[in-house]
């Protein structure tokens, strides 16, 4: 055997012992990493933290293409961080426009001091470069197929929306009748939408909202982003990488203090529509909505927006109604639903094990003007952009009274007892609103003494934690 060849033969057995010696040790040289004995382990008492999870610590199975202890890729660096771990890490390439493969050196004392906890975000040339390194880093790609986390930009232009059962609606009389409820355009569509809202969960109405006040309240809402997004430079978000809830970065969680956010309360096709639904009555308790970056590619993990002992209700315990303020398509990162799910009591699935067709039923799309009506019991999740638009459905929320009367006062989320709604905007509602909306008036006026401020917004409402299933 010549020399050069015997060579070879060594750095192919070294190659194999190492990646044994990888797939054996199992734990992550990560000194927060919970210990070795915790990969056979599954339970709460091991794995409590978010940002050490067991997919990264242990990187079993399939999740070993995910967190590739060991590699490398040189060059192609499009952003330096810090982070805490390999899954921060990661997350960090999700929320960055072009970030398609991540490297994360351990905070360890074998590493030297400047290269500790350091996260490196690389561009698409560094995957055809990857290669062996030392134990003390992890690399992968900015999506890995494993947990069935998202689609590349390509894909999320390719997809069409949920097509059965029916699920929209017009007041007017709009085109392409052949895909809308039969009612639609006549006296009775709200009656027959109340019943599609019944049966199905959700249901949208297509001219809910007219141009003149889409055209002011987008204005409006392209703000309170903007002013959201000088607070957060990395695109972390507060609902997971590139995506925001509008509530949730309020201190009142709500938007309603907002000029021009009132009228999501007081739109006379969905309160006709909610009056049917709710033959005894309803409340407003609020609104904020959501908006997605272009370029998002992960989706949000299917959840209900209200908890509790919801199941044993015939009807919604509240609604949240989205507006739709410039066309969406199904590129825009529409909202997926799930049919009947409302009805559903056991726990919605997570990414890894959803079914095909629950990531594919796509609301969308959506033109100017759609109002979106949902029980808030209903399987939904945010879902990857293939556009580089930003995404704004702003919204509205209602409760049943039966709900209302359970949550008056908590102070929580869908409590319709909160002073969110400055009293001068109350008194310039039609009627209707101002019934459903009197809990909400603010009669201390510390939203009127704090106009025009950005009081409201909290500074670091970035949220690291995302949905449990999401966390990996
Ligand atoms: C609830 O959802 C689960 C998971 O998708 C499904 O297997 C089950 O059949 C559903 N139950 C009902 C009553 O629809």
């Amino acid at each position: 055997m010549s020399s050069k060849s015997r060579l070879r033969l060594l750095s192919v057995v070294a190659g194999v012992v190492y990646q044994w010696l990888l797939t054996c040790v199992a734990a992550s040289p990560d000194p927060r990493c919970p210990e070795t004995s915790c990969c056979q382990r599954d339970d709460g008492a091991c794995w409590r933290h978010g940002l050490w999870t067991r997919a990264y610590c242990c990187a079993l199975g399939g999740a070993a293409d995910c967190y590739r202890w060991g590699e490398d890729s040189p060059g192609g660096d499009v952003a330096v961080h810090s982070a805490h771990s390999g899954v921060q890490c990661r997350h960090i390439c999700q929320a960055h426009e072009t970030c398609a493969y991540w490297t994360y050196i351990v905070n360890a004392p074998q590493v030297p001091e400047n290269l500790r906890g350091r996260c490196f975000l690389k561009s698409e040339s560094a995957v055809a470069n990857r290669g062996v390194a030392h134990p003390f880093v992890v690399s992968g790609e900015r999506l890995c197929q494993h947990f069935g986390e998202g689609l590349s930009f390509a894909a999320a232009r390719e997809r069409i929306g949920l097509q059965t059962p029916t699920w929209r609606t017009s007041v007017g009389v709009t085109e392409g009748r052949a895909a809308m409820l039969p009612g639609s355009g006549t006296e009775h569509w709200f009656r027959e939408a109340a019943k599609a809202l019944e049966e199905v969960g959700f249901v949208v109405i297509l001219d809910a909202m007219p141009d003149a006040q889409t055209a002011g309240l987008l204005q409006t809402a392209k703000q309170v982003a903007e002013k959201m997004l000088a607070l957060d430079p990395e695109r972390l978000g507060n609902r997971g990488p590139r995506r925001y809830s509008f509530g949730g970065a309020s201190r009142t969680l709500h938007l309603m203090h907002i000029p021009g956010w009132e009228h999501l309360l007081d739109n006379e096709p969905v309160n006709r529509l909610l009056s049917a639904y709710y033959s005894d009555g309803f409340l407003a308790c609020g609104g904020g909505g959501d908006f997605v970056l272009g370029g998002t590619s992960t989706y949000q993990s299917l959840h209900l927006d209200v908890g509790g002992p919801v199941h044993g209700l015939e009807k919604a315990p509240a609604i949240g109604v989205n507006f739709a303020l410039e066309d969406i398509s199904c590129a825009d990162a529409p909202i997926r639903a799930v049919p009947y799910s409302h009805l559903n009591a056991t726990e919605p699935p997570d990414l890894v094990s959803e079914p095909q067709e629950m990531k594919d039923a796509l609301l969308c799309p959506l033109p100017r003007g759609s109002a979106l009506v949902r029980d808030l019991r209903v399987w939904h999740g945010g879902t990857p952009s293939g556009s580089t638009q930003t995404r704004l459905l702003p919204n509205a929320e209602f409760v049943s009274l039966l709900w209302g009367s359970l949550t008056c006062g908590s102070g929580e989320i869908l409590d319709p007892c909160q002073p969110v709604l400055p009293q001068a905007v109350h008194e310039r509602l039609s009627p209707f609103a101002r019934a459903i909306s009197e809990r909400l008036v603010d009669g201390a006026g510390v939203l009127e003494q704090h106009a025009g401020t950005d009081d409201w917004l909290i500074p670091d409402f970035r949220g690291y934690h995302r949905h449990k299933q999401e966390a990996y």
